[in-house]
């Protein structure tokens, strides 16, 4: 437990194994917000052609929108969030059981990443990772306490999941795709990571989640209201402005195979702040291990648009992005076609 970030973060600088190689720093913190930028999509506008082709464009240009007006009732956000920090504000002995460093249990409180044994440099988070699909084969895993806790967190499991299937509904139907494409298999995992992001001495030698790309179907996550999310684009950091009431939605690397690239899944990273804590719960929504990826057969055409891809397991994909220590770019040339 003493490894947490959060049971140590009052230190006076931060340690040698927090600091980020010079190329891959925060550098400026001060990045533009975009706001305004970011597109923000409406689920409750009427028009399901023009939603369709607001989230095809986001989804193209940023490979990140986050929708408002979702039907996921904001109160259930709020107590999520609000049950999830008082999880990890629970004496050390109440969470203690599910500390573990062993990434085949299914619920772990842990700090950085599975990876922690491995890496050169940690992140400066903490998390907490359970599966949440379905409910009842994962809820007895989850944490008894707060006592909340598995009502209110498996409520909003099930509203996301919901979500998901409209989203991607809409995504596959911009597409092309056959009705269902993303049900059954292909969306049949859900796991939760709750980070916390204790306050950092200097947020400019290190980062609370280093640059990645999510490895899956589609991320669905709420932010609280501190800032700290920010995306590549066009060769600058942009900042994704916290609204705890909106869902911030990404397009995970499976989907921009199974879309032959036309959908951008985008690198982001998390950056960490002076004064205050952090809080973001991710839905990854993923395939089965033995699931296969590759570009939908309604997409490609032989001469007019070939397949960028060849197909893979997912488990071969993630297996790839591990040992090539998260570099995207070399995941995606193995797997070309
Ligand atoms: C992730 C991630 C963002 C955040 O865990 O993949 O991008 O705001 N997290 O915590
Ligand atoms: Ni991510």
């Amino acid at each position: 437990m003493e490894k947490l970030v959060s049971n140590w973060y009052k230190v006076g600088s931060v340690p040698e194994n927090y600091i980020f190689p010079q190329e891959t720093r925060p550098g400026n913190l001060h990045v533009p917000m975009i706001g305004e930028g970011i597109p923000v999509i409406d689920l409750s506008e009427a028009d399901r052609s023009l939603t369709i082709q607001k989230i095809l464009k986001a989804s193209q240009d940023f490979g990140f929108f986050q929708v408002i007006n979702h039907g996921v009732p904001e109160r259930l956000m709020e107590e999520t969030m609000r049950v999830l920090k008082e999880f990890f504000e629970l004496a050390d002995g109440a969470k203690q059981h599910l500390y573990s460093e062993d990434f085949k249990s299914d619920c772990v409180l842990f700090t950085s990443c599975m990876n922690y044994g491995n890496e050169k440099v940690h992140q400066w988070r903490d998390f907490l990772k359970h599966s949440c699909h379905p409910l009842h084969k994962w809820q007895h895993f989850w944490p008894e306490n707060p006592p909340r806790y598995r009502e209110i967190v498996g409520a909003c499991s099930a509203e996301v999941k919901k979500l998901t299937g409209r989203i991607l509904g809409l995504i596959g139907e911009g597409l092309g795709l056959k009705n269902g494409y993303f049900d059954d298999d292909l969306t049949e995992r859900v796991i939760l990571s709750a980070h916390q992001y204790p306050p950092c001495p200097d947020p400019s030698l290190t980062l609370g989640t280093r640059v990645h790309v999510d490895a899956n179907i589609i991320t669905i996550l709420i932010q609280d209201h501190v800032y700290g999310l920010q995306i590549f684009k066009d060769d600058t950091w942009l900042g994704v402005p916290p609204n705890p009431h909106a869902f911030v939605v990404n397009i995970g690397a499976f989907l921009q195979v199974i879309s032959n690239d036309k959908l951008k899944s985008v690198k982001h990273r998390v950056v960490t702040n002076t004064n205050k804590f952090r809080a973001s719960a991710g839905f990854f929504v993923t395939a089965l291990d033995d699931s296969i990826i590759k570009p939908a057969e309604a997409i490609i055409d032989d001469k007019l648009n070939p397949a960028v891809y060849k197909p893979f397991t997912a488990k071969d994909f993630i297996s790839h992005y591990f040992k090539s220590d998260g570099d995207v770019g070399a995941t995606y040339n193995h797997f070309k076609a």
